[in-house]
């Protein structure tokens, strides 16, 4: 065997007979022999190095993948770019492949021919793959009471282990162990962020969803305002709702507008607010705040009342105080108790 090709194809058959578990006789009395070598494990995009020792006796060697030819000796067989030549001595045989990729995974051989035996080392090269989320659910708008169902799923070698919890509001706990989070009913309090996580012994990848659950507007109760005749008067109303409601002001059945007879209506957000700039006679009466999205609507109704200017007790009430109606009256009977007290002391002074 002069010939180096005839000698790899042969080692190859050589080898091919030995994986199907088939006697390999070489010629003579020549011996051959198989060894395993550990897993080599390597991330995606990384460089493996796959090295076997030779001996100062070794005639012919040659590295293949599965059951072709990479290297034999320093002739390169392989056309993968990738794939080079690291060492070739008396002591070893070292080729690298460069930017290792999921289908190198796989069984490599180093076959070794001396005068009186063939060696064969095989290496298995297992390939990790970062985790990637390859399908997410888009952000998404339910109404309450839907039924929402979120999915994660995600590519990765081994394996991700794909799991989902609430990030935002942090109060919530609401976790699952898998590639679905389901929420049956979904109530105002769940809408939040939500985070699928997939993770390996590799790395973890991370993203997030929104949901928002939309709900009718909810009004807090109004609160009765009185207001001395000629001074500003402010009502409010407060409203619960996603989307973010729209208000109407009504007096009786009379809708009210902005800009309207000295009368400002200011959104913002949650709160409404209607200002009389100066309240007069005719101002004071019922109003109702309608709050409206397009789930549905709530209204509540304020009172604008009068109060009396104090005249005998300026001085410890100060004059045009804008209160709401419950601490107007209690500041008026406050008044009276102290103007009574001080009569009774001065009486019994004298
Ligand atoms: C090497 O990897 C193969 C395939 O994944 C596996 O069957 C074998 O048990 C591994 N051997 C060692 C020593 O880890
Ligand atoms: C090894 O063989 C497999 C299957 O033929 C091939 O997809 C892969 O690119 C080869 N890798 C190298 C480094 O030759
Ligand atoms: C939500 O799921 C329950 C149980 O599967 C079902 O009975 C109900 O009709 C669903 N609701 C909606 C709004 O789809
Ligand atoms: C409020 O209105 C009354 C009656 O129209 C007027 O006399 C008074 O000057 C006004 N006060 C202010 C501060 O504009
Ligand atoms: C104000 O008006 C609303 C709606 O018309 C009514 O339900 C409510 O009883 C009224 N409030 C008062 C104090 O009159
Ligand atoms: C206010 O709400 C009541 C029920 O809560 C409804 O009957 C009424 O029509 C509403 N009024 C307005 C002006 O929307």
């Amino acid at each position: 065997m002069k010939n180096p090709l005839c000698w790899v194809i042969l080692t190859g058959v050589a080898f091919l007979l030995i994986q199907q578990g088939l006697p390999v006789y070489s010629q003579g009395d020549s011996q051959s022999d198989n060894k395993v070598m550990d897993n080599i494990t390597v991330r995606q995009g990384e460089t493996v190095f796959l090295s076997c020792s030779q001996g100062d006796v070794v005639t012919h060697s040659a590295w293949l993948n599965r059951s072709s030819i990479m290297y034999a000796g320093e002739d390169k067989w392989s056309v993968d770019p990738r794939v080079s030549l690291v060492t070739l001595n008396q002591d070893e045989f070292t080729i690298k492949i460069e930017n290792v990729d999921m289908t190198d995974e796989g069984q490599y051989i180093c076959a070794v021919q001396t005068r009186s035996r063939a060696t064969t080392t095989s290496v298995h090269v297992i390939v990790q793959v970062p985790p990637k989320i390859t399908s997410l659910s888009k952000d998404i708008v339910v109404n309450e009471g839907s039924n929402v169902s979120l999915v994660c799923s995600a590519s990765g070698k081994p394996d991700p282990s794909v799991s989902w919890k609430i990030i935002s509001p942090a109060a919530q706990s609401l976790t699952s162990e898998d590639e679905f989070l389901e929420i049956p009913s979904v109530s105002r309090q769940r809408a939040g962020t939500y985070e699928c996580t997939a993770m390996n012994d590799v790395a973890t990848d991370v993203q997030t969803v929104e949901l928002t659950v939309n709900y009718a507007p909810t009004v807090s109760d109004g609160k009765d305002v009185g207001v001395t005749l000629g001074q500003q008067g402010v009502l409010q109303c407060e409203a619960d709702a996603v989307p973010p409601a729209d208000f109407e002001w009504y007096r009786d059945d009379r809708r009210i507008f902005n800009g309207f007879d000295g009368i400002e209506i200011e959104d913002s957000g949650a709160l409404s607010k209607l200002t009389f700039f100066n309240v007069s006679e005719g101002d004071y009466g019922n109003y109702t705040c309608v709050a409206i999205n397009k789930l549905g609507s709530a209204n509540t109704s304020v009172v604008l009342f009068e109060v009396i200017e104090p005249t005998s007790s300026t001085l410890l009430q100060g004059p045009g105080a804008v209160q709401d109606g419950n601490s107007a009256s209690r500041a008026g009977h406050t008044s009276t108790c102290l103007l009574v007290l001080l009569a009774l002391q001065l009486l019994l002074k004298f």
